[in-house]
């Protein structure tokens, strides 16, 4: 699995792959944003931190035998100092339930080694509970609930 950094060549395939999370709007009650992977990758996607700046976040492309498979997109940094935050993950449907988003985990940890990983996942989406529990997100550190909506802090430490 290769990884590498998102350009703004790549902007009209990620965002496809972005979209193809058809079911967002279901599990997290907001629905695709147009251009949201050119300003990500253009203006950087910054956590609420003090001193939050661009050059710890990353849109990252994962490639096997040259097909693009899906994408990260990444803060480092948040929510403190040696915490790696996934903010989104998308795997593209076509490519979805054959192991790729595991391996695209080990392939993160193996590029961002000896730091603790977290990620917030909404509580509709037990596709996603369930992933990330299987890749060792068992740590909960927050619970947000917004009207019916509700999301997950949980970290992984390696
Ligand atoms: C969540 C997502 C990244 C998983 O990627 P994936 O490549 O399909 O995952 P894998 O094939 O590596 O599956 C690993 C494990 O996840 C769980 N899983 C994945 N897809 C599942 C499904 N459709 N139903 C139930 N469990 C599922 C299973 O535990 C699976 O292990 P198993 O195959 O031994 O049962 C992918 O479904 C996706 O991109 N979804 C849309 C975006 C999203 O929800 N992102 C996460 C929130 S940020």
């Amino acid at each position: 699995m290769e990884c590498v950094e998102g350009t703004l060549e790549m902007v009209d395939s990620l965002q496809l792959i972005y979209e193809s999370w058809t079911e967002k709007e279901k599990v997290t009650g907001m629905k695709c944003e147009d251009n949201y992977m050119l300003k990500s990758i253009k203006y950087g996607d910054l956590p609420p931190v003090e001193g939050a700046s661009k050059k710890n976040h990353h849109v990252l492309a994962y490639y096997d035998n040259m097909n693009l498979i899906g994408f990260t997109d990444i803060y480092v940094g948040y929510p403190d100092k040696s915490c790696l935050w996934i903010g989104l993950m998308v795997i593209d449907k076509k490519y979805r339930q054959q192991g790729y988003g595991s391996k695209i985990i080990d392939t993160l940890i193996k590029k961002f080694p000896n730091l603790s990983y977290g990620i917030g996942v909404d509580t509709k989406n037990l596709i996603g509970v369930k992933f990330w529990h299987k890749q060792g997100f068992r740590d909960l550190f927050s619970v947000h609930i917004d009207g019916t909506f509700g999301v997950l802090g949980l970290k992984k430490t390696v």
